[in-house]
């Protein structure tokens, strides 16, 4: 595991400090989802390194069937022993094990592009980046918005599995698994340097229920505190909000606008933010008055881990993901 770390710090330490890093890894694998479906998979001969990288068992539903999902994450080969074939063979024994396992898709998001997953079956969904423009009208719509938290998972997990319904591709998140994806930003902007990135996780509800949920990672300007609701501290904008994960009871997002809305208005005066996140198709808050789409810098790949079965969903309108669900 050391060995992994140090060779992989650089490219994905993300600003942190090679102890952080240990200690950020080594914390995902310590919630209760990550203890049991996150795994660090590697390559040896003997004590040597040749390739590594992690290994995620996911659930889904796709086609309206409920899948077993292997997440493939972080592939890694020491620079010196590239160009061998030790990714690939490493990829395929994991594609090999999970079929025996009876888990039949495979997911991974790549950062080099699509064409060397297609060289081992893979076809991508190349979800865009939305950038987008959320109406600001003077004043806040009259709507509480409180902090979320672990008492929201229920409800949230709840939103997801309805809107779900409506698409081809989605994952299956479980109460454990939201509680593993929240601390999982917190920890990558608890564990950084202070200033540079803060996650914000909003809730809305009614009848002391939440009804649509937000979480953000803040970043580019310099937050300091926890940025909660009416106590925020002052930030040095342009900030970029990237969301991760939001959901709202309301098919159209309509609740999930004027949350950004009430968000937004805590900032009057101040360059607006640029806010990102993957949209699923049909999901338009009317609040939201343009999105410019770019292509992500992350894209999303999937094959059967054996034979094809039936077509993959691939174009991303068919898809409920967002982004914070990237590994
Ligand atoms: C990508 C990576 C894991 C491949 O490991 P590897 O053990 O060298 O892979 P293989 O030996 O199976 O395949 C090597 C082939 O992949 C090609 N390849 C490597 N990086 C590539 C890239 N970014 N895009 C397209 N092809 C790439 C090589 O050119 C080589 O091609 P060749 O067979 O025609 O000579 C390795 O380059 C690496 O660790 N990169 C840094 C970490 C990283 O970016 N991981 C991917 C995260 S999504």
């Amino acid at each position: 595991m050391e060995r992994i770390l140090d060779e992989t710090f650089s490219l994905w330490g993300d600003g942190l400090t090679r102890e952080a890093y240990a200690r950020f890894n080594a914390a995902q694998m310590k919630t209760r989802w990550g203890a049991a479906h996150l795994h660090r998979i590697a390559l040896v001969d003997g004590g040597q390194l040749l390739c590594t990288a992690k290994r995620y068992d996911l659930a889904g539903w796709l086609h309206g069937r409920r899948v077993r999902i292997l997440g493939i994450g972080a592939v890694f080969t020491p620079p010196p022993l590239r160009g061998r074939g030790y990714a690939r063979t490493l990829i395929e024994e994991m594609l090999r094990v999970a079929q025996e396992e009876e888990i039949e898709l495979a997911l991974l998001f790549s950062e080099i592009g699509p064409k060397y997953y297609e060289r081992i079956g893979f076809l991508p969904v190349r979800i865009p980046d939305a950038l987008l423009t959320v109406d600001v009208k003077p004043g806040a719509p009259a709507m509480l918005v409180r902090s979320g938290g672990e008492r929201d998972y229920p409800e949230i997990a709840a939103m997801h599995a309805l809107r779900a319904e409506g698409y081809e591709f989605a994952l299956d998140r479980s109460v454990d698994y939201l509680a593993y994806a929240v601390s999982k930003k917190r920890l990558a902007a608890g564990l950084g340097p202070s200033g540079r990135r803060a996650v914000q996780f909003f809730a809305a509800e009614e009848g002391g229920r939440a009804v649509a949920y937000l979480l953000m990672t803040v970043s580019g300007g310099h937050p300091q505190g926890n940025g909660g609701v009416g106590k925020r501290a002052p930030l040095v904008p342009p900030e970029y909000w990237i969301i991760e994960d939001c959901g709202d009871r309301d098919p159209t997002g309509a609740r999930l606008g004027a949350m950004l809305q009430v968000l937004l208005a805590r900032m009057p005066g101040e360059r607006p933010p640029t806010i990102v996140g993957w949209l699923p198709g049909g999901f338009r808050p009317p609040q939201i008055s343009a999105v410019t789409e770019v292509a992500s810098s992350s894209v999303m790949m999937m094959r059967w881990t054996g034979q094809q079965i039936d077509p993959l969903p691939l174009e991303p309108e068919k898809l409920l993901y967002w982004r914070g669900d990237a590994f």
